[in-house]
């Protein structure tokens, strides 16, 4: 049975109405370009054919409740009273978004919720992200009310910034609302522009997680902190240096010894990335899919020995992708430290690809991989 059937289905046996709203919000995988939206610069990313849905209707009261159809837990709370939010707890993605509408002066009335995803959670596909959306179309639905697509995904970041504590930036929230079937997103994060790019025909996209869970936080903040030093002593040289999207290699080699050793690296590694989305765009332009695949490898490098956000489960998984027939590019995707890597191969051998995957995988390292075949898909939207 489809999602919607399934929440429509649920939330009928939970609150014995109808839903008066359902909304979809897809995850997302990072193809190039890593830790650059902190940065103010550029990202290609996909939304996928993963995502969560909703179900919600008013209560009638200022109670709420919020069932997970999926992984059968709930969360009650009251819109009026919310409280301070209890760490780790996955009702903080929604509170927060309760809170951060009334700042915006939109009230939301209390409300009965379903919801199901198929996004793996803590993988580095945007679960959160994927809740905060779909929930937030349903939240605006519900208090009648619009926003621009730019103030939700900020909407979403502060829930993160907030409530979950993590320094995210926009990049999860773009992806899952301005997704577009059969094409990249490319976000610019200075300007806040978004346009797409065709994924050349004949790929597809393999996800391997690697099992190792991703939990940011901590190593996040850290490396977004090493980057605002960077910026901080390059300012000293060229005051007009806003962020690292402004530094070029050149610049960055001309102040290495200004630098710590390890704050240069993550510099290094996110002027670097930067470079790669437009080398990629370009790639992608003349069609240079060979090249396009090269950066992607050249971004888990970088990752490896610079950032220092990779680990040898996904360097694992990066190098056993590259020996396999098909393979045209693979990278870690998202924030790093665990979750998935992301494999860019020709269409006609991805299954084959998946599976050999799978075998090498466990061969070198005893772990089973979950492996997907993803799609690109349109972005987040109310039924
Ligand atoms: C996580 C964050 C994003 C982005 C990526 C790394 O997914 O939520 O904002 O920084 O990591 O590119």
């Amino acid at each position: 049975m489809d999602m919607r059937k399934t929440l429509d289905q649920a939330f009928r046996t939970a609150f014995g109405a109808a839903p008066e709203v359902m909304t979809r919000a897809p995850g997302r995988l990072e193809i190039l370009g890593n830790h650059t939206d902190y940065n103010q610069g550029t990202v290609l990313s996909v939304a996928v054919d993963r995502a969560t849905f909703v179900a919600a209707a008013p209560s009638g009261s200022t109670q709420c409740r919020v069932v997970d159809g999926v992984n059968r837990s709930e969360c009650s709370f009251d819109v009026a009273a919310l409280g301070a939010p209890n760490k780790g707890d996955w009702a903080n993605y929604i509170k927060g978004l309760v809170v951060e509408l009334e700042k915006r002066g939109i009230r939301v009335p209390g409300f009965h919720a379903v919801l199901g995803s198929t996004v793996p959670m803590s993988a580095g596909m945007s679960s959160s992200a994927a809740l905060e959306m779909s929930m937030l179309l349903a939240l605006l639905r519900l208090a009648r009310r619009e926003l621009d697509w730019r103030e939700q995904a900020k909407i979403g970041q502060a829930c993160e910034n907030l409530y979950v504590g993590a320094k995210t930036g926009l990049l999860d929230q773009f992806s899952s609302l301005k997704g577009e079937a059969g094409h990249l997103v490319y976000s610019d994060f200075r300007s806040l522009a978004v346009r797409t790019v065709p994924l050349p025909a004949g790929t597809a996209l393999v996800v391997a997680n690697s099992m190792v869970k991703h939990n940011l936080t901590n190593e996040y903040n850290e490396r977004r902190e090493a980057c605002e030093q960077a910026v901080r002593v390059l300012q000293r040289r060229t005051p007009a240096i806003a962020a690292l999207r402004d530094v070029s290699l050149a610049q960055l080699e001309a102040a290495r010894a200004d630098l710590d050793p390890v704050v240069y690296r993550r510099a290094l590694h996110v002027v670097g990335e930067i470079t790669r989305v437009e080398a990629g765009v370009s790639a992608l332009q003349a069609g240079e899919i060979g090249r396009f695949g090269e950066l992607m490898f050249e971004s888990q490098h970088s990752s490896t020995h610079y950032f220092e956000n990779s680990t040898a489960e996904l360097d694992t998984l990066v190098a056993c992708g590259r020996s396999l027939p098909g393979a045209i590019g693979a990278r870690l995707s998202g924030g790093g430290f665990g979750g998935i890597t992301v494999h860019l191969v020709q269409a006609a051998q991805a299954a084959a690809y998946a599976s050999a995957l799978g075998q090498l995988y466990r061969e070198r390292t005893g772990l089973v991989s979950d492996i997907m075949i993803c799609t690109a898909a349109d972005g987040a939207l109310v039924y």
